[in-house]
């Protein structure tokens, strides 16, 4: 059984408190609070001095106010009271035996650090408080700021060595979180290539799930994204508190329940082979830890943070405030399944024509296009159009694109080198690598040492380069593999490990610049599919490639996790060619398109190839796509009936900001025993307002209104036609409001 939360809320008459901003500070209980949206967040100083976790869920009056924090007693003599009170940033030392926020170990020795409270400052949208070690130099700054609009919280933390010798950072978190006592089931992602985004629940048990890249980047095998739901809560009900790490490289989300059954949920830099040196008078920033709280279910969870992530994490929004937000993505066509490597002047031409007359926005060409590259052996490094393929360089390709009203887009892979190239040649030392030791290969590539100087300087050159001298609108950034050996030798062996920092920086440093330098040209983040998908990157790349896995089928599966985490806005999603090359699986190109449709729509297959039926197929709903594609990519998300577990049917739903337009997916994997299709009971529509039901493919049930209320919809709700059953089919519907 789970112990009443010790600290109650309690009515007391606040010395000073302010809820019109964010943040308020109470100076007699030493109390602070965050109110945004329906949360409240509130923690304080305790009598100890440590900053104790005190509230966070859905939001308390304005005149609510807590005593001082006070600390939670030891348990026997076993577990000191350091280490069963939850803290907000929590030094190693002390005797604590749960995660620390930070442990470090200084010049002489010492390993022990606690953190106290030390003064705080009250920022635009939230607090700065500064913590310090009780006898060190060692500061600690935890920013937290709230929305004042959906109560998302961004916290982060910056460590400062005063002392005169260099301590070393052995883990250091961005925030740790507490929730109130309940039986949770935690909610998260995780998969491999080709098989992202598998949303995975367990129950949290006593002891400690580890959620974690080790592998120098964000990773296809789990993402830094959780969402821990409360009792009985489910899909639309009860009480769910999620966060999101924006950090691109190694990383570790730990959630415990520790031996009281407190909850915890810590997050940062992944500790493993973690050692950042920290001279006298330098700071180390975290990355930004967001976090979340619903009481509508994963599905109100996710609406927040893909309403979060549209208005103020993505680049080129227009607007301010909470109505920012980036345009919805172009369509566009990738060459990668049609041509691989083997991209010609002629070739990429005669696709860009059929792309074109299909009402394709954008024309991307992937991956062969420069160096020696006629494999994956050869020629990443060498940034050169390659003169036998494109003997004029690509300006006729791009004029040819531009004619047919189409905009440009390049496949590039910036961080990574083949052996078998003119800069490895040069450069063998930019590399990833321990001296002496072996290298190895994955794909055939290396990774370059974004950290070093050098790298990072070449690296933006050859973009910049490549930007100035042609009129590219979009880079499709790729990144093919994980890292190993990641040893930094131009640094003394103990300050090696600051790669795992400094490679992260520099990539995102490199981002900024070009933006700056080139701030129409847009990005799509790719690693091998959805190998670096996190709130980090998101901030520079406009797009993202979920998975290299284009069956249509497996794409339902993997969009659903996906948007558990991230809105449809930035997930791309190609129409390819069949019998699929993953699954050598045959659907109908309008179950493919339907599929691809739920995100931001692009066609990857050979269209060089198909006869004038497809053709028209994917020239008439690319056409219906443009006109509700605000709606699906940036309206409210409702997942009606979920594709996960083998399920037979699987159907979502978006509504648009201002509820005058909804657009239904539904999708029948197998039917089994002439089931039909489950009523479908709409949400998030205006109950009183009239909507208009449009087919966009396939048909409604003989009983369906052309009319009926938002009441009727969601109440009622509206069947499918009697003969949509079998294999891997596709309907679509609109709903405009009168
Ligand atoms: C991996 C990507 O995910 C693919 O879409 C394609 O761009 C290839 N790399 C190219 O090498």
């Amino acid at each position: 059984m789970l112990k009443a939360f010790s600290c109650a809320v309690a009515l007391l008459a606040a010395s000073v408190i302010s809820v019109a901003q964010p943040a308020s500070f109470d100076s007699a209980s030493k109390v602070f609070r965050l109110d945004g949206g329906n949360v409240s967040y509130v923690f304080g100083v305790n009598a100890r001095g440590e900053l104790q976790q005190l509230y966070w869920g859905g939001r308390i009056g304005a005149k609510d106010a807590f005593p001082q924090a006070k600390p939670m007693p030891e348990w026997a003599s076993f577990d000191s009271s350091y280490t069963t009170t939850p803290q907000e940033y929590a030094g190693w030392g002390a005797g604590l035996f749960v995660e620390p926020a930070l442990k470090v170990s200084f010049a002489d020795g010492n390993r022990d650090l606690v953190l106290h409270y030390e003064s705080h400052t009250m920022t635009a949208n939230g607090v700065d408080v500064v913590l310090k070690d009780i006898n060190r130099p060692v500061y600690v700054t935890l920013h937290y700021s709230m929305d004042a609009a959906n109560g998302m919280l961004t916290r982060s933390a910056t460590i400062e060595n005063r002392e005169e010798k260099p301590i070393t950072i052995e883990q250091a978190a961005a925030a740790a979180w507490a929730l109130p006592p309940a039986h949770y089931t935690l909610n998260y992602l995780t998969g491999r290539w080709a098989g992202e985004w598998t949303l995975t629940q367990e129950a949290v048990h006593p002891g400690a799930r580890v959620i974690e890249s080790r592998r120098g980047t964000t990773g296809h095998q789990a993402n830094p994204w959780f969402a821990l739901q409360a009792g009985a809560a489910d899909e639309n009900h009860g009480e769910v508190w999620f966060g999101a790490l924006a950090w691109s490289g190694s990383w570790r989300i730990t959630v415990e329940q520790d031996q009281l059954d407190e909850v915890r949920v810590t997050g940062g830099f992944n500790p493993f082979d973690f050692g950042y040196v920290l001279h006298a008078g330098e700071k180390l920033e975290t990355p930004v830890f967001y976090g979340g709280y619903s009481a509508h279910g994963l599905g109100g969870a996710s609406r927040l943070l893909h309403h979060y992530e549209i208005a103020h994490i993505l680049p080129h929004r227009i607007g301010t405030g909470e109505d920012a937000a980036p345009k919805p993505r172009p369509v566009i066509y990738n060459s990668w399944e049609a041509t691989e490597m083997n991209v010609t002047e002629a070739g990429q031409e005669a696709l860009a024509e059929k792309a074109a007359a299909l009402g394709v926005d954008r024309f991307v060409m992937d991956d062969g296009w420069f160096g020696q590259r006629k494999t994956d052996h050869a020629g990443l490094g060498d940034w050169y159009v390659n003169p036998e393929k494109f003997p004029h360089g690509l300006k006729p390709l791009i004029d040819k694109v531009h004619s047919l009203g189409m905009d440009f887009g390049l496949w590039v892979e910036p961080e990574m080198v083949n052996p078998d190239s003119d800069l490895y040649r040069k450069h063998p030392d930019w590399v990833l690598n321990f001296p002496g030791r072996p290298r190895s290969e994955q794909r055939n590539q290396l990774v370059l040492n974004l950290a070093r100087p050098d790298v990072r300087e070449y690296v933006l050159g050859f973009l910049d380069k490549l930007l100035t001298e042609n009129d590219i609108a979009f880079l499709k950034w790729d990144y093919n593999r994980n890292w190993s050996e990641p040893g930094w030798d131009q640094l003394p062996p103990d300050e090696q490990k600051k790669v795992y920092v400094a490679f992260i920086q520099n990539l995102y440093w490199i981002l900024d610049e070009l933006h700056k330098r080139h701030p129409k040209v847009e990005l799509e983040s790719c690693s091998g599919g959805g190998g670096r998908v996190d709130l980090g990157i998101l901030e520079y790349a406009d797009e993202v490639w979920p998975s290299d896995n284009t069956d249509p089928f497996d794409r339902l599966t993997q969009q659903d996790g996906f948007t558990y985490a991230y809105t449809p806005q930035v997930m791309m999603a190609w129409v390819t060619d069949v019998p699929h090359w993953l699954n050598l699986r045959t659907t109908s190109l309008e179950y493919r398109m339907l599929s691809s449709m739920q995100g931001s729509l692009g066609i990857g297959a050979n269209i060089a190839k198909w006869n004038d039926e497809e053709t028209a197929t994917a020239k008439r709903l690319i056409a219906e796509y443009h006109k509700v594609q605000p709606t699906i990519v940036q309206g409210d998300l409702y997942r009606l009936i979920s594709p996960r577990n083998g399920s037979e049917f699987s159907a979502t739903q978006t509504v648009n900001k201002d509820k005058s337009q909804s657009v239904v997916f539904a999708f029948i994997h197998s039917t089994q025993e002439g089931r039909l299709f489950p009523r479908l009971k709409l949400e998030g529509l205006d109950p009183k307002a009239e909507y208009t039901l449009t087919a966009i493919e396939g048909k409604a049930g003989p009983q369906t209104p052309a009319t009926a209320s938002g009441a009727w919809w969601m109440h009622h709700g509206f069947d499918m036609d009697m003969m949509f059953r079998g294999d891997f089919k596709a309907a679509a519907f609109r709903l405009d409001r009168k």
